[in-house]
């Protein structure tokens, strides 16, 4: 199977990305082919600070390699270095109809909901995702929940491409872990934990130090009730169940069985355990690969070019589909 997916390289990492994208591809790069993409140009559909982005495209490269991407089975890549990818969109562009961009959970939160003005490359943000996958004819996305309603899109529009010009696109199917699907913020279990929480609270950084975890872990919602049970209705306690499992490897009912009359504090101070256990590897690894910049630059440029290979060979043929004149 032919895998791909991809993270913005906004902020920094969360235990959501890690375990609802990062883990579950990773895993899947021994049997399978597997694109991993840092989506920059996605990232600057928002306002933002380029020296920031600058470093931040680096670490998510860094985070890649740290987390166990290896470029061996992998292709890692940056999405700006693979032009492929705008020129794509541009012709997704027309095949796409306002109302579908319209009903996108994502704009409609920020436009329709909060009255925001934003920009138009977030308007178009689905239809350059769309583009990302198609060129390299892919099976199977690894995404949150959050992403469904892209992959939704990005099927149509590829049907409706083959449709209206011939075969060029294969339908991709998004592959959402059951488990983590959905990891919630740790100040407030009703949404989901997010890069863009204003509360950092929220969110487990992938860079957090032992002691922010510690505080963010002993700070999160739960209910009054003492026990420790698997309940999904008591979303605090699930979701930080659902942290130590994927952190620990163990099942969610076998941690609630343990835990269930020792109380929320011991729970805590071992998820919390559990946490650092899992980053402190990663996190002394993405020192080690963010000490050698310019190692890291060329390893991007080499693998990009690796990308552009195969992304421009879709590109060709929808050019050649709708009728473009290819010199
Ligand atoms: P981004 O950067 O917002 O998130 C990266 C991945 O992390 C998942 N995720 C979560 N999973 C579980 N629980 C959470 N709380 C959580 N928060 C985020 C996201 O679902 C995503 O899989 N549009 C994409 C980037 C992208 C992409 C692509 C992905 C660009 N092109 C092509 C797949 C294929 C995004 O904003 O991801």
């Amino acid at each position: 199977m032919k895998i791909f997916t991809g993270i913005k390289p906004t902020n920094k990492l969360h235990l959501g990305n890690y375990f609802g994208a990062l883990m579950p591809t990773i895993a899947l790069q021994e049997e399978h082919e597997v694109l991993m993409m840092i989506a920059d140009l996605h990232a600057i559909t928002v306002p933002q600070i380029p020296a920031e982005l600058k470093e931040t495209i680096l670490l998510t490269a860094a985070t890649y390699l740290a987390c166990g991407v290896d470029l061996q089975r992998t292709i890692m890549f940056q999405q700006s270095a693979v032009p492929a990818h705008s020129e794509l969109a541009w012709i997704l562009g027309s095949v796409a109809k306002m109302g579908e961009l319209e009903r996108m959970i994502q704009y409609k939160d920020k436009v329709t909901i909060k009255g925001e003005s934003v920009s138009v490359g977030l308007f178009n943000y689905p239809v350059l995702m769309a583009a990302d996958i198609l060129l390299y004819q892919i099976e199977a996305v690894p995404v949150g929940v959050d992403q469904k309603q892209h992959l939704e899109l990005t099927r149509a529009l590829a049907e409706r491409f083959n449709k209206d010009f011939g075969p060029a696109f294969l339908l991709p199917k998004p592959l959402i872990s059951k488990e983590a699907a959905k990891i919630m913020g740790l100040d407030d279990p009703s949404i989901k934990m997010s890069k863009s929480a204003p509360n950092p609270k929220n969110y487990l950084g992938l860079l957090d130090s032992a002691d922010e975890i510690a505080t963010k872990i002993k700070a999160a919602v739960t209910d009054s009730e003492p026990t420790i049970t698997a309940d999904p209705n008591r979303a605090g306690v699930y979701n930080l169940l659902t942290i130590f499992s994927l952190a620990s490897k163990r099942s969610i009912d076998s941690i609630a069985h343990e835990y269930q009359d020792q109380g929320t504090k011991k729970f805590k101070d071992d998820l919390t355990t559990a946490v650092i256990e899992l980053l402190t590897p990663i996190q002394a690894s993405i020192t080690q690969h963010l000490a050698n910049q310019t190692e890291l630059i060329e390893l991007l440029a080499e693998q990009s070019e690796r990308a552009r290979l195969i992304a421009n060979k879709t590109l060709v043929k929808a050019k050649e589909m709708v009728g473009l004149l290819i010199g």
